[in-house]
Formats: C-alpha cells, sequence, structure tokens
C-alpha cells in the first residue's frame, strides 16, 4: 500500500509545479517549466531563470522540488512574493483555484487563487522560525473538486547576518601563575551567534584581543587567551584586564562583533626569599623571666603570599643555643624567642645568637634565584632581677634529744640574697606549722633554739617551715621546711605489761611455773630492751618463791616448795624490781598478786 502511494504521488506531482524566486543568488533550485517569474516587490532582482537552469543541469543532486527560500528581515513596501504555483492542467480559463494551507497560510503566507503567487505578508525572522510547513492544492473554481492530490511543500527562511556574537558567559575571571612561560594556558571563551551556522559567514566567529596586549594573546579561531609575555611578576602588578572581541563574517569588514572582558590574576609562586627586617636585634630580659616566656619577636619578611610566604626559623650560632630557642608565629609569620633555661644575671650577662628565617616551601624553579634564607643577629641583655633569698638547703633535718634544756641551740639555717646588692635577710619561724610555740630562732643568724621542753614519747617530729626575708625588700621571701627528729634518752621506766595476778593451786609442787610475766618501757632504746629483774634483797633468798628470768626478756615465777594452804594463807605479794639497759638505768618496783586456789576433794 505504501508502496502503492508513492508510485501515484510520483506519477501526479508533475503537473503541479512550484516556482522559486529570491533576491539572492542560491545553490538552490527550484523546477520551472515557464520562462519569467515577475515579482511583485521593486527593488529587487528577478532571478535569471535561464541561468538557474544551467546551474541545474550542472548538478541535479543539489536540487529539492519542494522548498521555496524567503529572506528573512525583509520589509519592503510590498508583500514580498515568496514563489509560485502552477499547474499543467490550468487551461487558462481561470478555471482552477490554488489553496494555501499548512504553517501560517492565510497570516503570513497568501496565495493569489488566480495566479498561484505566494506572498509573505510579514517580515520574518529565522532566529524564530526557520522554516513553513504548507500544502498547495489546486481545485476546480467552479465545482471545488480537487483537480490533482494536494502537494505538501517547505518555505525556508534564509538567513542574514542580523545577529551579532555574544559572549554570554562573560565577563570572566581567570588565574594563571606568575612567571609562566609565553604561551601558557589561562582560559577560553566562547561566544554565540545565532545566524545560521550551515548557512554562509554569518555565524563563523573570528577571535581577536582589544586590550590587554602586549602580556596575554588569544587564538582567533579557537579563543582561548594565553600569556604572551615571561616572567610577568605577581609582586610588580597581579591584576590584568583582558578585551576580547568575537566578529562574525570570518572576522571581514562588515561583520557584527561583540566582546567579553577577563580579568586575569596572577597566582603566586615563591619566587622571593625571606629577608630579615634588621640584621641586627637587640633584646633585654629579666633573668628571672619564666621558662618558655616570649623575649622577643623578629620578622622575615616575603614578598610572596600564603604558604609561599611562610618561613621557620631556627639558631644557628650563638652562645646561648641551648637557654633560648625560636618559634614561628603561624598568624604573623614572626619568629619568637623564648627561654628554654633559667637565666641568671650573676653568672652571664649577655648573649649573641645567629638566627636564620627559611622559607617552607622551596620551588625548585626559582632556586637559582638565590638561597631562601636570610640570617640576622640577635644580642640578648640579662638585667638583674630583685630575687628572694636562697636558703643553703631546700630542706633541713634536724635532731633534738627530748631532755634538752630550754633554749639549747636545735640547729641553724643560711639563705643569701643571690642579688648583686646583697641584702641581710631576717629569719622567722611559720607559727602556723609551730602553733604550742615550742622552737624560736634567731633573727639574724637563723639558730634554731628550743621554748619548751620535748618528749619524743608525745611527739617524735616538730616539722616547721622557717621564712627568709631580705631586709631590704620584705616582699622577697623564701621558705624552707624543717624537720626536727626528737632523740629518745631513758627517761622511763620498765613495767608490768599486763596483769598483776597469778594462781597458784594448794597441791602446786616444787619447781611449778606459776606466772610468765613481760615489762614494758616507753623509751626507744637503738638496740631494744634488755630488762632486768630482781626480788629486793629481804626476799631474795624467801622460801616461798623464786624467779628465772629467760631469754626473750621475760621472767618466770616458779614455787620454791609444795604444800601451799588456803587455809594457812590465802594470798601472796611479790615485789619485783625491774630496770632497763639505759645509762643511766632505770628501774620500777611491781608487786605481783598471788592468789592460792582450793584444790578439789577427789584429786
Ligand atoms: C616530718 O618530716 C619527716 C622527714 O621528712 C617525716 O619522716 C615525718 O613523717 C614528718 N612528720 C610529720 C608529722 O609530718
Ligand atoms: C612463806 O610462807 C610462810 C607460810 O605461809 C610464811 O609464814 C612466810 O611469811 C612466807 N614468807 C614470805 C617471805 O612471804
Amino acid at each position: 500500500m505504501p508502496e502503492r502511494l508513492t508510485e501515484t504521488l510520483m506519477d501526479t506531482w508533475a503537473p503541479l509545479v512550484i516556482l522559486w524566486i529570491t533576491v539572492l543568488p542560491s545553490m538552490y533550485m527550484a523546477p520551472v517549466n515557464d520562462s519569467q517569474v515577475v515579482p511583485s516587490g521593486s527593488n529587487r532582482r528577478l532571478l535569471d531563470i535561464s541561468e538557474e537552469q544551467k546551474v541545474l543541469n550542472r548538478s541535479k543532486r543539489g536540487w529539492v522540488w519542494n522548498q521555496m527560500f524567503v529572506l528573512e528581515e525583509f520589509s519592503g513596501p510590498e508583500p514580498i512574493l515568496v514563489g509560485r504555483l502552477h499547474t499543467d492542467l490550468d487551461p487558462g480559463s481561470s478555471k482552477i483555484k490554488y489553496i494555501l494551507s499548512g504553517d501560517g497560510a492565510g497570516t503570513i503566507f497568501v496565495i493569489n487563487d488566480k495566479t498561484g503567487d505566494i506572498h509573505a505578508m510579514k517580515r520574518l525572522d529565522r532566529e524564530e522560525k526557520a522554516e513553513y510547513t504548507l500544502t498547495a492544492q489546486a481545485v476546480d473554481r467552479d465545482t471545488n473538486k480537487p483537480l490533482e492530490p494536494p502537494s505538501e511543500f517547505i518555505i525556508k527562511v534564509q538567513d542574514i547576518n542580523d545577529n551579532a556574537p555574544e559572549f554570554v558567559e562573560g565577563p570572566y575571571h581567570a588565574t594563571v601563575p606568575e612567571m609562566s612561560v609565553v604561551g601558557t594556558y589561562v582560559t577560553k571563551v566562547t561566544a554565540t551567534d545565532a545566524d545560521d551556522p550551515v548557512y554562509g559567514n554569518s555565524a563563523k566567529l573570528v577571535y581577536s584581543i582589544l586590550e590587554g596586549q602586549p602580556y596575554f594573546s588569544v587564538e582567533p579561531h579557537t579563543a582561548i587567551i594565553k600569556t604572551a609575555l615571561s616572567n610577568m611578576d605577581r609582586e610588580a602588578k597581579e591584576e590584568y584586564f583582558v578585551v576580547i572581541q568575537a566578529k562574525d563574517m570570518g572576522g571581514h569588514m562588515g561583520g557584527l562583533s561583540g566582546t567579553t572582558t577577563v580579568t586575569i590574576t596572577l597566582t603566586d609562586v615563591n619566587d622571593n626569599p625571606p629577608k630579615f627586617a634588621q640584621s641586627l636585634y637587640h633584646f633585654s630580659v629579666l633573668e628571672d623571666i619564666a621558662i618558655g616566656d616570649p623575649i622577643g619577636r623578629v620578622k622575615a619578611n616575603d614578598l610572596d603570599i600564603g604558604e609561599n610566604g611562610k618561613s621557620f626559623y631556627d639558631i644557628i650560632e650563638g652562645d646561648g643555643m641551648d637557654i633560648f630557642e625560636i618559634t614561628s608565629d603561624s598568624q604573623t609569620q614572626e619568629g619568637i624567642l623564648r627561654l628554654r633555661k633559667p637565666l641568671d644575671y650573676e653568672t652571664k650577662k649577655s648573649y649573641t645568637l645567629k638566627i636564620e628565617a627559611t622559607n617552607v616551601h622551596i620551588d625548585q624553579r626559582f632556586i637559582s634565584v638565590g638561597p631562601f634564607k636570610d640570617t640576622a643577629t640577635i644580642k640578648i641583655v640579662v638585667e638583674d632581677a630583685d630575687e628572694p633569698p636562697i636558703f643553703s638547703s631546700p630542706d633541713y633535718l634536724l635532731e633534738v634529744h627530748e631532755n634538752a634544756a630550754i633554749d639549747s641551740v636545735i640547729g641553724q639555717v643560711t639563705a643569701r640574697d643571690p642579688d648583686v646588692t646583697s641584702s641581710a635577710i631576717r629569719f622567722s619561724i611559720d607559727r602556723n606549722t609551730d602553733l604550742e610555740r615550742q622552737f624560736n630562732i634567731n633573727t639574724q643568724d637563723g639558730r634554731i633554739t628550743l621554748a619548751t621542753p620535748l618528749d619524743r614519747e608525745t611527739s617524735t617530729w616538730h616539722n616547721i617551715t622557717i621564712v627568709a626575708t631580705e631586709d631590704r625588700n620584705p616582699s622577697q621571701i623564701s621558705r624552707v621546711p624543717v624537720a626536727i627528729k626528737v632523740l629518745d634518752v631513758n627517761d622511763n621506766a620498765p613495767e608490768l605489761a599486763s596483769g598483776d595476778q597469778a594462781y597458784l593451786c594448794e597441791n602446786g609442787k616444787l619447781g611449778t611455773v606459776i606466772h610468765t610475766m613481760r615489762a614494758i618501757d616507753k623509751d626507744d632504746p637503738k638496740n631494744g630492751h634488755h630488762f632486768v629483774y630482781n626480788l629486793p634483797l629481804e626476799l631474795s633468798n624467801n622460801s616461798n618463791f623464786t624467779i628465772q628470768k629467760k631469754k626473750d626478756n621475760t621472767l618466770d615465777i616458779v614455787t620454791k616448795r609444795g604444800g601451799f594452804s588456803r587455809q594457812k594463807q590465802e594470798v601472796y605479794l611479790l615485789p619485783i624490781i625491774i630496770s632497763d639497759s639505759g645509762n643511766p638505768p632505770m628501774s620500777s618496783t611491781s608487786t605481783l598478786t598471788i592468789k592460792i586456789l582450793r584444790t578439789l576433794a577427789w584429786e
């Protein structure tokens, strides 16, 4: 069925012919079997049909039978004739009527139903609508019967250069590293042209640079912007203003043009070394400054910015390399000199250091410019500070016998003022550490004396704090701990440890150990206690009891006979003299009570 239709159309199109008229010479052609077509427009050139025929004969391939062309933007005094419909069936008797339908039929395109002339009634804009599809028909004027099948054709709006190139993405901003070689790519700009890109040169653009030479160039066809000068230095000029023009008609005279601006910023590279603001810095510092405290700041300036302007600082020489250090302030890029070890004005009054600043990030390409570092000298003067007294020892341990006499000297502390203008020092006891005021101190020479008696058995340690104050400046104070140990003297007699009662059964035999007793002594002799036990002289030969000292310092009470009787005597009192081994020895008499217990009958 489609094949048959095609056949039918092929058979029948021939009689209905479209004539084509234009104002410009064109490669497009239309079939014309008529000799001439008269345009209705006045200022327009009539197409030389015979010429067209020649062209047609040369190249049949380019010929499209069902196209008409109309030039855009045409505005003459009268409607422009686009073309003419013609059928061979027209006997010329005005019996034929041409009908036009489709895009813009009756409004934009109007047909003369007698002659078949098609006129464009309006000014057309290709960039708005490039082609119109219409249908032509030939009918019998009386019967309205189609004389042949309808025929579709296209009216193409032909381009004229009525649009200038435009940079829709502009204005542009671009960056390129300073010191780039000639021809380094910077950026690419793009202009667009609304005109027909395939017909003529109306949209053929050529780029040129209007402003920005001799620093930059633009490639005429690609619009790539490149550097045109070597060694452009950011530190000398950072920003460039470039104007690029795009011109259509291949850049030729009469073309339309548009421009855009490109702001090009040179980015930094490390092409500048750091440089100290001064070659010699003087600082003075008090000797009592704390470790880590800043002493002064130095600055190595760098024309570069960001990472390229950063330096680290070092002490590379000098007589205080271990005493000082230099660090970098990441905010200000300064070097901060700090103390690492204590200063002492009395020992060393000045230092000289050689410092160095080195760029953190070095660009090997510019290494030939020179070393990316600089050195400077720092002179430090140490100033005397009023320092508090210094004790001869960080702490003291003193010993005193508990029976020492009031006012006897226990020991001595000493202190000195380290300052050059040495001040006299006064000593005192921090009374919070000696609430009972057991000690005194000589304010001049630091001798500590006893104020009240001591008892080791009450308190072995008296840990007090001595204060040294400078006479000249009483705010200069130092404190030192003094531990006073109370040494033992034999001032306590031994006595019975526990229980002074013993029990003996009536039938107890001779030699029975009826009790073992232990002595105690509050004193604390170095070699431990050695007790001596004795019965009073008058009892030493009594016939009832005796005592036996044992190696472990204890004492056994032993019967000397049997046959103790409760009836005869219920209780015996046995005084025992206990002596310690002190020098002189101390002794006491403790009386042991011995009770006789009844023996049960069955025993
Ligand atoms: C006193 O000082 C000595 C020595 O430092 C120490 O052994 C002792 O425990 C101290 N005593 C008191 C009560 O702080
Ligand atoms: C020993 O025992 C006897 C008999 O009970 C008594 O008379 C005498 O006084 C006792 N001796 C002493 C020293 O207690």
